[in-house]
């Protein structure tokens, strides 16, 4: 059983986690380490060679990812020859699909789980001391596994709360569903709880994250159903709470309510992940995506109606099967219609289980790395025009941490984007008034309004 003592295994003082994927890995690897660290008191070190225990918290959403995972391990491997109490355990995506595949191809792994099983890693740690076996743990129990973690620790300003978990959407072209399980919503007062947790210990910021956030359907102190524009209501009126944000958002997941909180809440940031993967009507029905790309033009309306200053950006996939040069000219269209800030461009990448794997992958490699090319460049653009729009405005940004260069801090604006500008480590946390002056690729420079 897991206990709330910390109880120093013998040999087993330091641990280091790799995370690859999505933001909710990111959540769950950061939980990993609470539950390590009130379990057994491990400290957190940056080199694998320094570690006790190594974890590899893992993404399979396309072929390269899993890739990585193998070629990681390899160097892991060399480690264990080392130091052969080393413990690795491997987590997340691929451990759910691979399971004990894993252990066959790389025998030196002791454990695999996976995104809803890892509130049992102490415990496995611990037979593993003591029995020396190889443990596989890929059920998926509801999700339990919140009400086995412990209270979350902060570090900086923001801070991530997952409110939702898998995903019921089965897009053809998609591990999610197989690898994170069914769609489940926590309660309400459970995400409350964790929010103010996080907002006690400091942070001024929360993302509430989901594969489909905004289907999010949790059980409210009421006893009545919740849907996610209720939901950010109460947690923006959380004390506080100065900026909320949420990801990822699903096109037919989105009400007419949440488009107009997004003008109703000032802790709603203007900033919005909508992805769409293509702007052909023919591959979103291929793709099972739910709707067509008129929709999806009437929601961004809709969206601007009520918050004209909305960011959006996107995720896209090219050479999806049987996808014709007319297929990419309407995603090229919807592009430059709807105008986003950024984007997620990927060529497809056929996944073992899925449905669109059973269709031929037959857009050849050349075409799929054209199309990306011509996506990318149209994206480059449009980034740095919406850069460029930010030149000479005043903006409110949120101090999150030093910059590279002496002297400077680095912030983010209401839509996201990173400023560096002059300042001091105690304005962090604090929101300032900036004056942007010079846009580069990835950042904006500015200067303080109001010196100290
Ligand atoms: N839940 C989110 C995103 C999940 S995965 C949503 O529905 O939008 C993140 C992104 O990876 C997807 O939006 C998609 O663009 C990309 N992706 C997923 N499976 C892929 C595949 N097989 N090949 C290439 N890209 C893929
Ligand atoms: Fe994957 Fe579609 Fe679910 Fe997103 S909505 S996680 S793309 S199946
Ligand atoms: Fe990857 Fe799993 Fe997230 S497949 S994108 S880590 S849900």
């Amino acid at each position: 059983m897991i206990s709330g003592a910390k109880k120093n295994l013998q040999g087993i003082d330091t641990l280091f986690i790799k995370t690859y994927g999505c933001q909710m890995n990111e959540y769950d690897s950061s939980r990993m380490v609470d539950l390590m660290q009130q379990a057994y008191g491990l400290r957190l070190v940056v080199a694998p060679e320094e570690a006790d225990v190594i974890l590899m918290n893992t993404c399979s959403v396309r072929e390269k990812a899993e890739e990585k995972v193998y070629s990681e391990l390899g160097r892991y491997r060399k480690l264990k020859e080392k130091r052969p109490d080393m413990i690795i355990g491997v987590g997340g995506c691929v451990g759910q699909q691979e399971g004990e595949r894993i252990q066959q191809r790389a025998p030196y792994v002791d454990i695999v789980f996976g995104p809803q099983t890892y509130h049992k890693l102490p415990e496995m740690v611990n037979r593993i001391r003591r029995e020396r076996v190889h443990l596989s743990e890929t059920d998926m129990p509801e999700i339990e596994k919140f009400d086995h973690l412990p209270r979350p620790h902060a570090e900086g300003v923001s801070g991530f709360v997952t409110i939702m978990e898998g995903c019921d959407k089965f897009c053809t072209f998609c591990v999610v569903p197989y690898t994170r399980g069914a769609e489940i919503s926590r309660p309400v007062d459970d995400v409350l709880a964790e929010c103010r947790q996080l907002l006690d210990a400091g942070v001024v910021e929360i993302s509430l994250l989901g594969q489909n956030v905004n289907g999010y359907r949790g059980i409210g102190p009421d006893g009545e159903e919740w849907d996610f524009t209720m939901l950010i209501y109460a947690v923006a009126g959380l004390e506080g709470l100065r900026r909320l944000r949420f990801t990822t958002s699903h096109p037919m997941e989105m009400t007419p309510e949440l488009a107009m909180a997004f003008g109703e809440i000032p802790q709603l940031m203007p900033y919005l992940h909508l992805p769409v993967q293509t702007g052909s009507d023919r591959l979103l029905r291929a793709m099972h995506r739910g709707h067509d790309r008129d929709t999806y033009f009437r929601i961004v309306d809709e969206l601007r109606t009520h918050c004209p200053d909305l960011a959006l950006s996107s995720d896209f996939i090219v050479g999806y099967p049987g996808e014709t040069d007319e297929d990419f000219a309407q995603t090229m269209d919807l592009v430059r219609r709807v105008g986003f800030d950024s984007a997620f461009c990927f060529k497809y990448s056929p996944r073992p289980g899925t449905p669109a794997a059973k269709a031929d992958d037959n857009v050849p490699e050349d075409v799929k790395d054209e199309r990306l090319q011509t996506l990318l460049a149209c994206m480059r653009e449009q980034a740095h025009a919406a850069m460029q729009r930010q030149v000479g405005k005043v903006l409110d940004v949120l101090v999150e941490k030093p910059g590279k260069r002496e002297g400077d801090m680095q912030g983010r604006t209401p839509d996201f984007k990173i400023v560096h500008f002059r300042g001091r480590p105690r304005q962090i946390g604090q929101i300032m008034p900036v004056r942007i002056v010079e846009a580069y690729g990835q950042s904006l420079r500015g200067e303080l309004i109001v010196a100290e």
